[in-house]
């Protein structure tokens, strides 16, 4: 007699686990791992997990939404799908079937410049859906051809990641091996000719005189603000002088985030650092948030603590490996019924409503 069949998943933990035993395990460690001993990435759920929300009672209300305004456009509701490497790793139709998934439930999408498929692929199946995210490459003319061809496809904004000039892979993902094969190559940068090549002392760092000697610095941000009208987000932003900076210099909005753990392994939990930076750039400044969240509540904290709108990384991925385009459909549409159910338990009926009080900070604020 064979098995039941496992039961279908019904929120982003189940799709998390499933994804755990079908995937190889090399491309299980790349996906679910953070960077080095993995603290930041505990930190993010972490931080989720320690707070509760006050419920209230007796009030009805028969015009609550999630809507939102950002950047001049409406959306329906504020959880993003983050910018995210490599579909093609999980799923045959890569992002595009993620994308499928994100006009199947009016969601956002940031396309990663790393992505498995070339942005204008993306871009039609996202029908308006869609921001880009850029990483500013060595050569400005390299990154100059990236924007203009996001801007030509269609795509609102440009998610500016800021926090990874270097990387170092969790220990975990380390030991399991690479993920992908040695010739996989990243379509929207195929066009591009080899980065510049340094020649190298023989005790040169390959951090220092390496990498970091080619990163970008506040020139190119201004610069880059000069070559384009579509929105700005920078992304990876932790410290509020950081992020006054990048207003002054133009940018429209801000991604509080450490990359899901995957950039400065003992980075504090994004979650932590949103309350600083939203009291330095006051309310009406857009501020999203990612890393940890994984459930409607979640979205609902993040909001309470200072986003607008919230992006999430791994659990596409997850949803997409266990179950394609429908998979991610559904997972986004439960984060957005479980948001739904919380607001209206706290007696918040609009993301505007949703602020510190729903908080409970061991005393009931009076
Ligand atoms: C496998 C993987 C690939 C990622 N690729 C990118 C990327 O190409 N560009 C980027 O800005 N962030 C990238 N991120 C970070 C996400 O955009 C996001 O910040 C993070 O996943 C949020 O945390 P969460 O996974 O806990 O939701 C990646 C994250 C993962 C897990």
């Amino acid at each position: 007699m064979s098995a039941a069949p496992p039961p279908a998943p019904v929120c982003a933990d189940d799709y998390a686990r499933r994804a755990q035993s079908l995937l190889p395990p090399a491309v299980a460690a790349y996906i679910d791992g953070g960077s080095g001993d993995d603290q930041a990435l505990r930190a993010n759920r972490e931080a989720f997990a320690a707070v509760s929300l006050l419920p209230r009672v007796l009030r009805r209300d028969g015009t609550g939404s999630t809507r939102l305004q950002l950047f001049g456009r409406t959306l329906r509701h504020p959880i993003l799908l983050a910018p995210v490497a490599r579909h093609g790793l999980v799923h045959a139709d890569a992002a595009a079937a993620t994308a499928r998934a994100a006009r199947a439930t009016a969601s956002v999408m940031v396309a990663s410049t790393q992505s498995s498929l070339p942005l204008e692929t993306i871009a039609a199946a996202l029908d308006g859906l869609g921001w880009f995210q850029l990483y500013l490459q060595p050569r400005r003319e390299d990154t100059l051809a990236l924007v203009r061809r996001a801007e030509a496809a269609g795509f609102r904004a440009l998610v500016l990641t800021l926090d990874a000039p270097v990387q170092m892979a969790s220990r975990e993902a380390m030991r399991a091996g690479p993920a992908g094969s040695p010739g996989d190559v990243v379509p929207n940068l195929a066009r591009q000719s080899p980065p510049p090549q340094r020649e190298l002392e023989a005790d040169a760092s390959l951090v220092f005189q390496g990498a970091m000697a080619d990163a970008p610095d506040w020139e190119d941000l201004a610069w880059l603000r000069r070559e384009t009208a579509l929105p700005i987000v920078a992304k990876g932003v932790a410290h509020p002088d950081d992020a006054a900076r990048l207003r002054e210099l133009g940018v429209d909005g801000i991604a509080v985030s450490n990359h899901g753990g995957r950039a400065l392994a003992a980075a504090p939990a994004s979650l932590h650092l949103l309350p600083a930076i939203r009291a330095r750039l006051g309310d009406a400044f857009p501020l999203l948030l990612d890393g940890g969240v994984r459930s409607g509540a979640d979205v609902f904290k993040a909001l309470a603590f200072g986003a607008d709108a919230v992006m999430i990384g791994r659990p596409q991925l997850h949803a997409l490996a266990v179950a394609g385009a429908a998979g991610v459909a559904h997972l986004l549409k439960s984060l957005r019924d479980e948001l739904e159910v919380t607001m209206a338990l706290t007696g918040c009926f609009r993301l505007a409503d949703i602020d510190r009080r729903a908080v409970f900070e061991r005393t009931i604020p009076c």
